[in-house]
Order: C-alpha cells, then sequence, then structure tokens
C-alpha cells in the first residue's frame, strides 16, 4: 500500500499548469503543465511496480506486471484511466480525478489481494479536451482509427504549428501515429472514473454514478469574411465589419439551440483577424459547439444556424462558411456491462451526459462504463469544479469494487 488518497495525489499536482490569468488550470497537450503531469503520473506507476509503455500516440499504458492467472495472456484486459490534460481554465479535476482514482484502486485491489485473471492496465490519454489542436479525445481516436492520421498530423495550434511537428517535438514519431489495431485487439473492457459535470449526483444526493449514454455532439468552424480597415477613416456606412456578423451569429446559435428542447449549442471561442484595437477585421472565426442526444437534432440545429448565418453574413456585407471539424454520434455503454456494475454499486444512480470523453470513443471498439463522481457545484470547465474529499475517496473505493467483479469474475 502506498498511502495515497485521491486527494492527496490530486494535492501533488496542484501548482502546477495552474493559470494565474484565466483561474484554474491551463494543460494543454504537450506543455510543460501536461509534460509535468505525465513525469508525475510516470514516477506513481513506477511506485506502484506497474510496467509503463507509451504508445505511437502518446497513449500513456501502465500494466499491473504480477499475480494473473493461467489464462491471462489470452484474455482481454481490463482498463481504467482518463486525461491529464485540460481546457484553459479548467478545473482541478476534469480528468485527473479519474487518472488519481485509477492509482489509489491499484492500492486497494493489492490491499484486498486481488490476483487479476486477466492483463490490466491504467491508460492515460493525450488531447482529451480538444484545446489545442482542436478535435477533442485525439488520442483515443487515433488509437482506434477514428480519425485520419494525415488529417492528425495536419491539425493546428493557435502558433500554426502542427501535431506532427508538436508530437515529434515531444518524442513521437508523427509517420507512425494512428490506429494500432494490435493494441486494440487486446482491450476488452474499459471503465473510466470521472468528475460529474452537472447535477444528477447533487439531486440524487449520492456520492458516485453509473454512466448510461453520452450526448452527441460536434464542433464546427463558422469562418466570416468582411473587409479589413481603419477603425478611425472608415465612415459606418462603409463597413463590412464581421464582428458585427459574428456578434449577431452568437444570439442566433442561443436561439437556435432554445428552439429545440434539450439541445446545446455554444459559442465558446471567437477570434478576430488580425485582432487590433484600431482595426476593423477582415474575418472572425467562431467555433461552434452542437449537442443533443438524438443525432438528427444535432444535425438541424446545425443547418438551421447555417442558414440563418448566411443571411446575417450578408446583410452585413460579409460572407460565411462553415467547416466541421469534429463529430461524434451519441453513444449508449454497453447495456450489459452498466447493469453488471449496478450490482457491484448498488443504489448508484444511472447518469446520462453532455460531456464527451474517450470512453466514448472507445465504446465503439470495447465493452465500455463510466463512473461519475459528485460535484457538488454542478459546475465544470470552470474553476469552480469541485470535489469533496470524502466523495473522491468513495469514487475510487467504487472503481476498485468495479475493476475487483471484472478482474476476478
Ligand atoms: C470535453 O470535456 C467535452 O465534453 O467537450
Ligand atoms: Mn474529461
Ligand atoms: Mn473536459
Ligand atoms: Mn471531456
Amino acid at each position: 500500500m502506498t498511502g495515497d488518497t485521491v486527494t492527496g495525489l490530486l494535492a501533488e499536482i496542484a501548482a502546477i499548469g495552474a493559470d494565474r490569468v484565466r483561474g484554474g488550470y491551463s494543460r494543454p497537450v504537450f506543455s510543460t503543465a501536461e509534460h509535468d503531469l505525465r513525469a508525475w503520473y510516470l514516477a506513481q506507476a513506477a511506485k506502484r511496480g506497474l510496467r509503463v509503455d507509451t504508445d505511437r500516440n502518446g497513449v500513456i499504458w501502465a500494466w499491473w506486471p504480477e499475480g494473473t492467472g493461467v489464462d491471462a495472456a489470452a484474455a482481454k484486459a481490463v482498463v481504467t484511466g482518463s486525461h491529464l490534460d485540460s481546457v484553459p481554465g479548467g478545473g482541478a479535476f476534469d480528468g485527473p480525478l479519474g487518472v488519481a482514482s485509477a492509482l489509489v484502486a491499484v492500492d486497494l485491489l493489492r490491499a484486498r489481494g486481488v490476483r487479476p485473471l486477466c492483463p490490466f492496465a491504467l491508460a492515460v490519454f493525450p488531447e482529451e479536451e480538444g484545446s489545442r489542436f482542436g478535435v477533442a479525445c485525439l488520442g483515443s481516436r487515433l488509437l482506434t482509427g477514428t480519425i485520419d492520421p494525415d488529417r492528425a498530423r495536419s491539425l493546428t495550434d493557435l502558433n500554426g504549428d502542427t501535431f506532427a511537428e508538436v508530437a515529434a517535438r515531444n518524442g513521437l514519431d508523427p509517420r507512425f501515429v494512428g490506429t494500432d489495431p494490435e493494441s486494440v485487439a487486446r482491450l476488452g473492457t474499459f471503465v473510466e472514473l470521472h468528475v460529474e459535470q452537472g447535477r444528477g449526483l447533487i439531486d440524487a444526493q449520492q456520492s458516485v454514478g453509473i454512466g448510461s449514454a453520452v450526448l452527441g455532439h460536434g464542433r464546427w468552424r463558422l469562418s466570416v469574411s468582411g473587409e479589413g480597415n481603419h477603425a478611425g477613416t472608415t465612415l459606418m456606412a462603409d463597413r463590412k465589419d464581421p464582428m458585427v456578423a459574428a456578434a449577431r451569429l452568437v444570439v442566433l446559435v442561443r436561439d437556435t439551440a432554445r428552439a429545440h428542447p434539450q439541445a446545446r449549442a455554444t459559442v465558446g471561442r471567437l477570434q478576430p483577424v488580425p485582432g487590433g484595437t484600431n482595426v476593423i477585421a477582415s474575418r472572425v472565426d467562431l467555433w461552434l459547439d452542437a449537442r443533443h442526444m438524438d443525432d438528427a437534432v444535432t444535425a438541424s440545429v446545425v443547418a438551421e444556424i447555417y442558414a440563418g448565418a448566411e443571411l446575417i453574413a450578408a446583410e452585413e456585407g460579409c460572407t460565411v462558411t462553415l467547416t466541421e471539424e469534429s463529430l461524434s454520434a451519441t453513444v449508449h455503454f454497453d447495456p450489459a456491462l452498466r447493469d453488471r456494475l449496478a450490482v457491484v454499486l448498488p443504489g448508484a444512480p444511472v447518469l446520462d451526459t453532455g460531456a464527451g470523453h474517450d470512453a466514448a470513443i472507445l465504446s465503439g471498439f470495447v465493452s465500455t462504463a463510466m463512473l461519475f463522481v459528485r460535484n457538488p457545484s454542478g459546475i465544470s470547465h470552470s474553476p469552480e469544479e469541485y470535489v469533496e474529499d470524502s466523495d473522491a475517496e468513495a469514487g475510487a473505493a467504487a472503481l476498485a469494487d468495479a475493476l475487483q467483479a471484472l478482474l476476478v469474475p
């Protein structure tokens, strides 16, 4: 036993990537902060004697080395884990809670004398948030072949550096990123523990819940082009200002989503080009995030937004284009696994979520489940995200219970 607690492990990384400007944490993939988190994680895996292997896509696997039964080599692996990267100015728990809980679950399983009858690993996936290269769950998408590696290589960050360039600077060979069928074929079950990003567990007055589904979601870039010019010399009547069109688009996005019950649509990021106080922008890029349990509704919401955007752009003397950057269908986790976890964790409510996860990508390939841990603020992707110490430890214990049932069926 290491004596570690989830809260203690999170305290060890509390200073890494703290964002003094935005508040909270900014831990983009392959940043110094994320590198330091990975180093911390490798040390934690080593401390537990786990056999670490970072694959061609930068997924860190930490394998339980001992005590497997006779059929272990032939059996498919049970895997748990999450991610260490964050959104800009995010909370302390989105990702790291699942990673720290996995480490503590290893300790608990050892303390209980569990001897897995199949291979068992922890996994940490890079670029879950898509905060740097724009496509969420990039690591699990590459692993499973859910993104074309050429497209992944050419994704760029805000500095214009490509994923290929940045990956190469961080020890990966970009020629070899992409699906790893052998690695995927080894996997049997994936269970991701995650901080809840809504109010389901607050309302249910429970520490831990079981995930049932992830809303379909996608990201689109709306580029509004107008005419860049001087803020002082251009008369108001002469302007083709894409910023004005963009402002109207933000309202259109909200109103369109409101017209479809349970739809969510957000513009959380907008970039004027070139972006100067005394410059009328020549172009504004807006990123649209749209989600709904019914994929057809998501598609309608986006189509309506684009139709409205064309009208608004024309009224402002501008033009607009829409580019899909990623799209994930609604995912229902394996009902048999969910029911099994419900037996192991009696009374745990079953919840769906509007947040995306690597578990949702993996569920197309392996039996997948999620556990959620109560977040008393009900807020996420914000410094306000929170987990009580006792709930964090209850989450790790629940994860250990779930894993035990899977490792020693
Ligand atoms: C990631 O957390 C997402 O749901 O966008
Ligand atoms: Mn997450
Ligand atoms: Mn997140
Ligand atoms: Mn997520």
